[in-house]
């Protein structure tokens, strides 16, 4: 692995992009500089709230059977990073390199809708969507409308301290699906399984890459983690762009250690 610092060295990435397609595995980190901390960062959401409750189904049930305030102040917090957010120069950056062929795909663990929202066409959303509802049966999905969603954000913080009348909002609010079931947030809890179907997709990708730009990611969590593995096993290099050193660096060819909104837009000059 090498820090890379030199023109050279990026004329050797641009030179091993031309040998085939990359694609990039993004995490948090790109979406920093779009104003949402990375979770495990300062001032992450799970500083204030631990992941072992609020990343887990079966806890959020019971937080919100007991103290239904902490889970609207969850996603209140959540949800006004999310709708704020645009992208930033490395989602553009992503997105032109598609554009332009030089990318097959991006396989993201982000639910913030950046990626989509820069143009970016070939998505892999392996930990879901905030913007989708996702049949917790079927898997059918649809859009969720961003002026409801910060109208219900807004009346949930009016209701915050009845549950009763929280709950009548969230069935308003989550439909039931043509199979019966009902609709949820399409976001993927701690100890959920990911929709095999992009999983999947995300696996082919990986294996005919001849390079992976690994983007913003402490690559802590798997499935998502395996993944640069993978690539590097069917002989891509790998490209780290992180502002730190990860769990990952160690299998990187290349690390460049920086912001990605900063990096990303070198590699469409
Ligand atoms: N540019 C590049 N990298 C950055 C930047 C930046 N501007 N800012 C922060 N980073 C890096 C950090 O150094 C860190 O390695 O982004 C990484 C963010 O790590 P995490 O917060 O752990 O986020 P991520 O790897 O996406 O988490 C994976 O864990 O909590 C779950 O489901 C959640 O999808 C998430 C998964």
């Amino acid at each position: 692995m090498m820090a890379l610092t030199t023109k050279e060295d990026l004329d050797s990435i641009k030179s091993w992009l031309k040998k085939g397609k990359a694609v990039a595995l993004t995490g948090a980190g790109i979406s920093a500089e779009s104003g949402i901390p990375t979770f495990r960062g300062k001032g992450g959401l799970w500083e204030k709230y631990d992941p072992e409750i609020f990343a887990n189904a079966e806890e959020l049930l019971s937080t919100f059977r007991q103290k239904p305030e902490r889970i609207v102040d969850f996603l209140s917090d959540l949800y006004s990073l999310l709708l704020q957010a645009k992208p930033n120069p490395g989602h553009f950056a992503l997105a032109k390199m598609e554009e332009k062929g030089i990318l097959d795909c991006v396989i993201t663990q982000n639910i913030d809708d950046l990626h989509n929202l820069a143009g970016s066409r070939k998505v892999f959303e392996l930990h879901g969507n905030a913007f989708h509802l996702r049949c917790e049966k079927c898997f059918r999905r649809m859009g969720l409308d961003r002026e409801k969603l910060a109208d219900l954000i807004n009346k949930m913080n009016k209701y915050k301290n009845s549950k009763w009348k929280l709950l009548r909002l969230f069935s308003q609010f989550f439909p039931k699906c043509t199979c019966l079931a009902r609709f949820r947030i399409d976001i993927v809890l701690f100890g959920e399984m990911l929709d095999y179907d992009i999983l999947s997709k995300a696996n082919q990708a990986v294996n005919n890459c001849s390079l992976l730009f690994l983007i913003g990611t402490s690559g802590v969590v798997y499935p998502a983690a395996q993944l640069p593995f993978a690539a590097k096993e069917k002989g891509a290099k790998i490209v780290e762009i992180n502002n730190n050193p990860s769990e990952l660096s160690y299998i990187c060819d290349y690390q460049i250690l920086g912001k990605a909104g900063e990096i990303l837009p070198e590699f469409i000059k």
